[in-house]
């Protein structure tokens, strides 16, 4: 699929004054990292991650005709803040409280898939929405805020033309998130989803996340994630600012090859059902985020000393119980404890008792992985 098939004709429209649509859609954990980008969210390396169940948003976007369509210049670039405050009229309500903080980020989301769901200009929105997980926890609610206002967007879409194909609605429901925050394109299937062009996985594009669709073994069918609340304040460091410094970095090119080369491996360890080398990946994964970010100029660390004392703990229990646990870190200091279902007891009675000292206000989520986005209404 190619980007032009990716562009709404209007032609084909039905006409539709107002509405609404509800949709329900996933954080995701990255196996296998994506760090460093060129321009629109275009990965510079392959990812693939674990949708999420319990982490979720849940947006309404309630939308009604304009007078007069809006107008769009074709660089959004080029635009001065005055136009692009004035460019669609949307509040945004954050568990029915308005929000006008986040007007800016949504305008310009707004403004970049502009050419390619241009039925937007033809009218206002309200936006509400809701976080499972409590705002402020450190947890990065892009993924999965812009992937459900993405597909309520496409539900739009599909109203004013119902010939469109499920394959293409997802596909594009991706594309469009993918252009409010990278990893959302990962946001809208599951159990696992493969973002970034590869050689090796047919149809794997850098416009949008694919189902990984290679067999899953039993051993990571319902994957456990509890999330340990390290810190929940704001990053130092934005992922935007995080993924430009990967531009000049002097380790970035050998990065981008080992992950695509880490993505060919976990694949193979999800099939056969290898634990161990998924651990070995995963955990490297998130230690070489980590290092780039230490390695970058200027450097940063974003992670805390009890994000470490966590680190080893896990692996001290691991060599102590030959538990198949392990971790990964997003770009923050909280850790994501991973592990299969039929260690769920024993792994949650360790967590309990050993890693909850580390957590802020001993706080935590239970989650696991979970199978993509659903229409609410
Ligand atoms: O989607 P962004 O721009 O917030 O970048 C996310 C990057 C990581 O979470 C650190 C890794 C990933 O692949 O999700």
């Amino acid at each position: 699929m190619e980007l032009n098939d990716l562009i709404y004709e209007s032609t084909k429209s039905k006409t539709l004054e107002d509405g609404s649509f509800t949709w329900k859609s996933p954080s995701n954990i990255a196996l296998v990292k994506y760090w460093g980008k060129r321009k629109d969210q275009i990965p510079e390396n392959s990812s693939i991650s674990f949708t999420l169940d319990n982490c979720f948003t849940e947006t309404t976007l309630e939308f009604r005709k304009r007078e007069s369509p809006m107008k769009i210049k074709e660089d959004v670039g080029f635009l001065n803040a005055t136009v692009k405050s004035s460019f669609s009229k949307h509040e945004i309500f954050l568990d029915g409280k308005r929000k006008p903080e986040f007007d800016e980020k949504i305008g310009v989301f707004l403004m970049r898939i502009g050419k390619h769901v241009s039925f937007i200009l033809d009218y206002d929105f309200v936006i509400k929405t809701h976080n499972s997980f409590p705002h402020s926890s450190g947890i990065a609610s892009s993924a999965s805020g812009m992937s459900a206002l993405a597909l309520c967007i496409m539900s739009i879409e599909k109203a004013l033309n119902p010939a469109i194909s499920d394959e293409l609605f997802y596909k594009k429901a991706s594309f469009l998130a993918r252009l409010g925050s990278g990893s959302a394109a990962r946001s809208i299937e599951g159990p696992l989803v493969v973002w970034g062009k590869h050689d090796k996985f047919e149809g794997s594009s850098d416009l949008f996340g694919v189902k990984f669709s290679e067999s899953v073994h039993e051993n990571f069918k319902n994957y456990q994630d509890t999330i340990l609340l390290v810190d929940k304040g704001e990053k130092q460091v934005s992922s935007t600012v995080g993924h430009n410094l990967m531009n000049n970095h002097p380790f970035a090119q050998q990065r981008f090859i080992q992950a695509n080369e880490n993505l060919i491996k976990i694949s193979e360890a999800i099939s056969s059902g290898d634990l161990k080398s998924f651990i070995s990946i995963v955990e490297s994964e998130a230690l070489t985020l980590h290092s780039m970010m230490m390695t970058s100029h200027p450097y940063f660390i974003l992670m805390k000393p009890n994000t470490l004392e966590i680190i080893n703990k896990i692996w001290e229990f691991r060599a102590k119980t030959n538990s198949n646990i392990c971790f990964t870190l997003d770009a923050g200091a909280n850790v994501h404890v991973l592990f299969p279902e039929k260690e769920k007891n024993i792994v949650n009675q360790f967590i309990v008792s050993e890693l909850l000292q580390f957590c802020q206000n001993n706080h935590y989520i239970s989650d696991r992985v979970g199978f993509g986005a659903k229409q609410i209404h």
